[in-house]
């Protein structure tokens, strides 16, 4: 342990804030281990990737054939896992995303996406690209600057960003930015963009996580995406669906573009497309766009583009998600756990909003619901102990690993988790939210559910 502690970094962190990670000795199913033997909930799938929980055995026999039989190729040659991997994301990517640039993480699939858009456009000088700033796409410099979080202003402290990158403002309804309420704001947050794109002329691209991730579990209102889309259109801008976090069947389909039927010209996905057995980045693009680089030179690569082991991870994935839909089982808990997250926000004060789809939830905490006054904001996040920080601790002291965020903690378990690990994890959770509600006011004030735009 004193070798991990003092010679490995611990990431997104000063380091002395490093000393006492959990010793994770063995996972399975939605449980994790630590060196004593004391068991954990995962319900946050690790790093909101492993969707099909831990020791699934189709995914480790694939994977180990796969590493018998060629652990590596260079990207320049063809092999049965490109086309094997190919064909499964084929078969579940919106109609129109025909061909796939393949990494190893979500990061370099957004930065491989935007190189891309913009070297589609290089004859018009195109190059901006629009993103929000609720939002994480990755941490080297192109994706970083894409990130509208705390961690992009780290990284503009060091000049380490890159030029061309705006940020639009987020359709989060609990927290309008535009200080109106759906539906009578007519879905003010898409339609800026179109004022955006005009005013800052040369947008190659709008970047954006369907449903946000890391930065709130925020599911924008039915009308948003095809607005967008149209705006897109009419101004010939790319839409570009970062699916890293969302995608991967966490809200219950392939990926949560496809709760509003909207065919972007790009995508980008990992976590969830292989469950986090084997690391892989993709960036799909529509047959236009690979029809420019017939040409054109996609000046772009790794070595580990296409790597086999990684690409191993795709099709048992694919199919283990729809052997797992098709006995119902995810749709009735994700069901489930909307309505015990439900009734664990109105028993706790400190709950401002629930929001969320499928396996993909958020409890945003407050001091105060009426005011909706924040616990901690956006500026307090690396610079203090915050409040998701005492809970979350609480909840693992509880037996149950949750993620948290400035503002919320991310419930984001396992596809696989039953309707009794929600309910273990629900009363851990209940236990731990005592600490902020100690710290909260009292009001009259409801919780909000603002999943579909609409404050409940
Ligand atoms: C939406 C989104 N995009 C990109 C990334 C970056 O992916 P990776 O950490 O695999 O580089 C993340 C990581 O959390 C993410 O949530």
């Amino acid at each position: 342990m004193d070798t991990i502690i003092n010679n490995v970094y611990g990431t997104w962190r000063a380091e002395k804030n490093w000393k006492t990670p959990t010793f994770v000795d063995k996972v399975e199913g939605v449980y994790m281990y630590d060196e004593n033997g004391d068991k954990y909930i995962d319900f946050s799938s690790q790093l909101m990737c492993s969707n099909l929980g831990h020791g699934n055995k189709a995914l480790i026999d694939g994977i180990k054939k796969q590493a018998e039989k060629a652990a590596y190729i260079a990207p320049g040659f063809a092999d049965e896992t490109k086309a094997t991997a190919t064909e499964a994301l084929l078969k579940i990517v919106p109609e129109g995303l025909e061909n796939f640039f393949y990494s190893t993480s979500g990061t370099e699939a957004n930065e491989a996406a935007v190189k891309a858009a913009r070297l589609f456009f290089e004859d018009e000088g195109k190059f901006k690209i629009i993103s929000r700033y609720h939002s994480y796409h990755g941490a080297t410099t192109t994706s970083v600057t894409l990130t509208g979080d705390p961690r992009r202003w780290w990284a503009e402290r060091v000049k380490n960003t890159v030029p061309g990158i705006r940020h639009a403002p987020d359709p989060y309804c609990y927290r309008c930015p535009f200080d109106k309420e759906y539906p009578d704001c007519d879905v003010q947050c898409a339609r800026y963009y179109k004022y955006m794109i005009e005013e800052e002329g040369n947008v190659a691209g709008i970047l954006f996580e369907p449903i946000v991730g890391t930065n709130g579990k925020i599911v924008p209102p039915d009308e948003y995406y095809p607005i967008l889309r149209e705006i897109c259109d009419e101004h010939d801008v790319l839409m570009i669906d970062d699916e890293v976090m969302a995608g991967g069947y966490r809200t219950g389909k392939p990926f949560a573009i496809d709760h509003w039927d909207v065919k972007p010209d790009m995508m980008t996905m990992a976590k969830g497309i292989t469950g986090a057995y084997t690391p892989l980045g993709a960036t799909a693009t529509t047959q236009e766009i690979r029809d420019y680089f017939e040409e054109n030179v996609f000046c772009h690569g790794h070595t580990y583009a296409g790597h086999p082991l990684c690409l191993s991870g795709v099709a048992p994935a694919i199919k283990e998600y729809e052997k797992l839909f098709n006995t119902n089982k995810p749709q009735e808990v994700a069901e489930y756990l909307k309505e015990r997250l439900y009734e664990l926000g109105e028993n706790h004060i400190s709950v401002g909003d629930v929001r969320g789809k499928g396996h993909f939830w958020g409890l945003e905490l407050v001091k105060n619901r009426e005011t909706k006054e924040p616990f901690d904001v956006k500026s307090d996040k690396f610079r203090k102990t915050l409040m998701t920080d005492k809970v979350a601790a609480e909840a693992m002291k509880n037996g149950v690993y949750v993620v948290n965020w400035y503002d919320h903690l991310a419930i984001t378990p396992p596809l696989t988790i039953t309707k009794e690990e929600v309910d273990d994890a629900i009363e851990a959770l209940d236990e731990a939210l005592e600490i902020s509600d100690k710290k909260a006011e009292k009001t009259d004030t409801p919780v909000s559910k603002s999943s579909d735009g609409i404050i409940h």
